[in-house]
């Protein structure tokens, strides 16, 4: 038997910088990780290590025995978490600039990702999708301040060392479902559309447990496809890849937001004013106040007449990431099969309808017996209680409904006797009361415990599911007390905080506790899995 001898690990890290035996060995291995992963960099000046781990040059303990993160906080805007994260080692700012959802689309959660990126196991920086371009833009300038050639990237490269998943348990490793139905939730006066949609999964042998989500990769809409040919002025047969211009365009690249580097190749294509506009729009500038409006289509509009190079064009663009759906069935009752509850997302900016491409594709393009790329993701701290018997607590207004849907299902299908609350919250009873009849039924039944319905539009005034929670305080209390776990499901900006705030305020209340106390006893819950959130 040959035993491989390993070579020794060269020393990165300047003899000048000032770091004791153990961290230089650490950096040492960590370096020589990454750059075993490109050859172009030899050693790291003592500026770039500084920018690589200014805690350490500062005596400070690698990052990874840091676990604060003060950023991780989806409601924070990305400056004032660039500015709590300064200063700190660049795989602690790279997890700043993420959405701070832990959505887990990018196949990762927001702390993974970046240290993912950080030592170069993975080289996608546009993965991000709740933070869209202003986090994909952040993570290439935090690389570039580094200096280090060797974690250069390129937005659009599919590439990942990450290992290859089973069939259809990630993102990189999809499988084909075939969509079976779907029907409106809203009634007709509704100003939402929200769609019930239903897949087979009975081919591709798919499982997945309630709390999991289902992602699923999408197409654009043919009519936008059919303008941005029309605005190139190419054949829609243009050769690309194996593939024609109109395939390509239609489910392998983003066509909206349009992203930096197509004003950067647009920049090349033009001159004068127009060419100083593109740079401009390239460097992340807004010269006209209209940057945050420009899609792909617009940003074509914006710079008539180009007739750029078709493949080159598609170059300049992002690839299309998959979106995920919280799955709102239980296999138990639904065998072979998965439901979402989709909002379809449709905007106007000046003449034109803008439409998300996933949420309309499942809303309205896709067709009975169509099969798509889809994979199940995992849910990380988002499940019923092992024990039956806890009760639990489901706060989900609007499509936050979905997840708990599937919860009521399981518990009904394993007989659950632990007491069961829902609160549902949408505009209008009349029109937006989703599952009515199945969520009347199992009030009828006993299994819903309660329900509580908040309609924000009913009325003159407001009313959310966190007023309802106030008014609710002391039997919430004494849910909590005998041991309910919660859950809140739905927007992450603004209602999950407020729904925070709220049990915090009836813990303080009905607790006879400070407000400090509060806040320790909810961060407690969440510690011990027994407040749990699937917010986007
Ligand atoms: C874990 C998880 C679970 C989820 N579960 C669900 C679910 O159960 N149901 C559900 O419907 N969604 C759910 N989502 C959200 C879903 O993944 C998509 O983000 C959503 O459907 C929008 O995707 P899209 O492709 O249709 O839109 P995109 O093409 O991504 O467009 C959305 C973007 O359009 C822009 N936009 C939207 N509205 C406006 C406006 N009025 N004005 C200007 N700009 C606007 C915003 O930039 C927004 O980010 C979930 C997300 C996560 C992370
Ligand atoms: N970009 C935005 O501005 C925005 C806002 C909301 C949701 N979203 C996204 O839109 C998608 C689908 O939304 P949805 O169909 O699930 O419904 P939704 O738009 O989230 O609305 C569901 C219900 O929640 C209410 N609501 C609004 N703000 C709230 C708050 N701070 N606290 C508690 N409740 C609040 C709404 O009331 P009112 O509508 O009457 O205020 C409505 O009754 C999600 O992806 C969500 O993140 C985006």
């Amino acid at each position: 038997m040959s035993i491989t001898q390993r070579p020794p690990i060269p020393s990165f890290v300047p003899e000048s910088a000032p770091f004791s035996p153990e961290q230089r060995t650490w950096l040492d291995g960590l370096f020589a990780g990454m750059i075993s992963l490109d050859e172009s960099v030899t050693a790291l000046s003592d500026e770039q290590a500084a920018k690589l781990m200014p805690g350490m040059l500062a005596g400070g303990a690698p990052a990874e025995q840091d676990d604060g993160a003060p950023w991780h906080d989806p409601a924070m805007p990305l400056p004032d978490r660039m500015k709590l994260a300064d200063g700190k080692p660049l795989s602690r700012r790279l997890m700043a600039a993420m959405a701070q959802q832990d959505c887990g689309q990018c196949g990762y959660n927001c702390k993974d990702y970046a240290d993912a990126l950080f030592v170069k196991k993975e080289e996608r920086l546009n993965l991000c999708v709740p933070g869209g371009k202003d986090t994909a833009r952040m993570l290439k300038n935090l690389y570039a301040e580094t200096g280090v050639t060797a974690l250069a990237v390129n937005a659009n490269p599919a590439k990942t060392d990450a290992p290859v998943s089973a069939p259809g348990r990630s993102r990189d490793n999809p499988v084909l479902a075939t969509f079976l139905s779907r029907y409106r939730l809203n009634k007709k006066g509704s100003e939402k559309e929200t769609w019930h949609t239903e897949f087979d999964l009975s081919e591709c042998g798919l499982d997945y447990v309630v709390g999991d989500s289902f992602g699923i990769y999408p197409a654009n809409d043919p009519a936008l496809v059919d303008a941005i040919i029309a605005a190139l002025g190419a054949p829609p047969d243009f050769p690309i890849g194996g593939r024609t211009l109109r395939a390509v365009l239609t489910d392998g690249v983003s066509l909206s937001p349009a992203p930096d580097m197509l004003f950067q190749f647009i920049s090349y294509l033009t001159g004068g004013d127009r060419k100083k506009k593109a740079k401009a729009l390239a460097d992340g500038h807004d010269p006209d106040g209209d940057a945050a409006t420009l899609d792909v289509l617009a940003a074509l509009h914006k710079f008539p007449g180009i007739r750029p190079d078709p493949e080159a064009f598609i170059e300049a663009l992002d690839v299309l990431q998959p979106r995920v759906y919280s799955i709102s069935s239980s296999l138990k009752l639904n065998p072979g099969r998965v439901s979402l509850t989709v909002d379809a997302v449709r905007y106007d900016v000046k003449e034109r309808t803008r439409l998300g491409v996933a949420s309309t594709f499942l809303g309205g393009r896709i067709e009975p017996g169509d099969k798509i790329r889809v994979y199940v993701q995992k849910a990380q701290h988002f499940a019923l209680p092992a024990d039956p018997n806890k009760p639990i607590i489901m706060i989900g207004p609007g499509t936050g409904l979905a997840p708990f849907r599937a919860f009521l299902q399981e518990r009904q299908a394993i007989q659950a006797p632990g007491p069961n609350w829902l609160y549902f919250g949408h505009q209008r009873s009349d029109f937006d009361f989703f599952y009515e009849d199945e969520l009347k039924e199992m009030r009828t039944s006993g299994l819903l415990t309660r329900l509580t319905l908040v309609w924000s539009r009913d009325g003159k005034e407001k009313i959310y599911v966190q007023n309802r929670m106030r008014d609710d305080g002391r039997d919430l209390w004494d849910w909590l007390s005998r041991g309910a776990h919660v859950y809140v499901c739905g927007d992450a900006l603004r209602m999950a905080k407020d729904v925070e705030r709220a049990l915090i305020d009836v813990v303080a209340e009905h607790g006879k506790r400070s407000p400090e106390d509060a806040a320790r006893y909810v961060a407690d819950l969440k510690k011990n899995d027994r407040y749990q959130a699937d917010v986007y």
